[in-house]
């Protein structure tokens, strides 16, 4: 039986787990759900944006469903306590280091893109992002006084050659099974840590001879992805730019609302969870996209439970809501139905 623990967070966050639990349920498969706190929900239950009991059930669960932490209101708590550390925290606790982010472009969206039609009619590309290491967690850090008196801010960008090497075997495999191209992004000509990163890239891959490998300093990716993004199949990169150039990538597919991830540890146990953040601006309102958090749900179906005809049904489901006018504000676009982010959730279940 499939144990899921369901983290709906803050913000929209419980929103679009109640819809993508909803789509999940209508499958019909046998499941255990078990939901907790985490984040700001985790704090104002515990005291903690990562309860214990919240890592015990994520532990113990073969997938984690989550929404989105984060809210302004705890913006001025001590940095610990702030839910986007508890998103940390569960990430390095569960060894999630391999962040993966699909930009695919359903057509029917291809006009709710705010690029020409003709740059990104067609997008399938694969955003391979290390999730556990680099100046996330790089130690040393934090904001202290000098003798001057001025305060200054310190964080570390560091990588071992070990998880380097294990993110890169992730893209090259993954590239495998789609184009065979791997574009690793790096800002080797200025820092060190990344000029490792691609001598460690390069030396793997002559383990996949048939995978294509290129290099691109972050600027200019930055600007590629922009300018002629189908050049693209699968994307390497460290934390940091991976979840800049991630964000960058979900607006090419028409909206955020759209980009569904999956953070997978060494035995594909995963957390799966929207790329998009928890919007406090629009909670409560049932107007979020559910479809980045039902998208993720297949994505748990594909890589934890290796039920790829599930994984697809779900797919074809979101691409029949899309195909039958139902818009959800953030994609809207004339003479569509727009519809509010329960609606959304029916249509998926209606069409599945
Ligand atoms: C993401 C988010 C998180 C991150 C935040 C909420 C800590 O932006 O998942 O991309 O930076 O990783
Ligand atoms: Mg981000």
């Amino acid at each position: 039986m499939m144990k899921i623990a369901v983290l709906p967070g803050d913000g929209i966050g419980p929103e679009i787990v109640a819809q993508a639990v909803k789509v999940l349920r209508a499958l019909g498969l046998e499941m255990q759900l078990d939901e907790a706190p985490i984040g700001g929900a985790g704090y104002e239950a515990a005291g903690d944006p990562l309860p214990a009991d919240t890592l015990a059930l994520a532990k113990a669960a073969d997938a984690v469903l989550l929404g989105a932490v984060g809210d302004w209101k705890y913006d001025s708590l001590p940095r610990d306590m702030r839910p986007e550390r508890g998103l940390l925290r569960i990430r390095k606790e569960l060894n999630l280091f391999a962040n993966l982010r699909p930009a695919l472009l359903y057509a029917e969206l291809a006009s709710a893109s705010t690029l020409k039609p003709e740059v990104v009619s067609g997008l399938d590309l694969m955003i391979v992002r290390e999730l556990t290491g680099d100046i996330y967690f790089g130690q040393p850090r934090g904001i202290s006084t000098l003798a001057n008196g001025e305060r200054e801010g310190i964080n570390t960008m560091r990588y071992n050659e070990s998880e380097i090497r294990r993110i890169g075997h992730v893209a090259f495999q993954i590239a495998m099974k789609r184009n065979k191209k791997v574009c690793s992004v790096d800002k080797a000509n200025v820092l060190e840590a990344t000029e490792l990163w691609r001598q460690v890239m390069i030396e793997i891959s002559r383990e996949y001879p048939e995978v294509e490998l290129s290099h691109m300093y972050v600027d200019n990716a930055a600007m590629q992805l922009v300018r002629a993004p189908k050049q693209f199949d699968v994307m390497v990169t460290g934390n940091i730019f991976g979840d800049i150039l991630s964000d960058e990538a979900s607006m090419l597919t028409g909206s955020i609302g759209m980009l569904p991830s999956a953070s997978l540890d060494a035995n594909n146990k995963g957390m799966y969870e929207p790329s998009h953040g928890s919007a406090p601006d629009i909670a409560g309102k049932d107007v979020a996209n559910p479809l980045a958090t039902i998208l993720s749900v297949a994505m748990m179906l594909r890589y934890t439970f290796n039920d790829e005809t599930n994984a697809v049904r779900i797919e074809n489901a979101v691409k029949q809501a899309l195909a039958e006018g139902y818009r959800t504000a953030d994609i809207y676009t004339d003479g569509c139905k727009k519809v509010k982010c329960s609606e959304m959730g029916d249509a998926v279940v209606a069409a599945l």
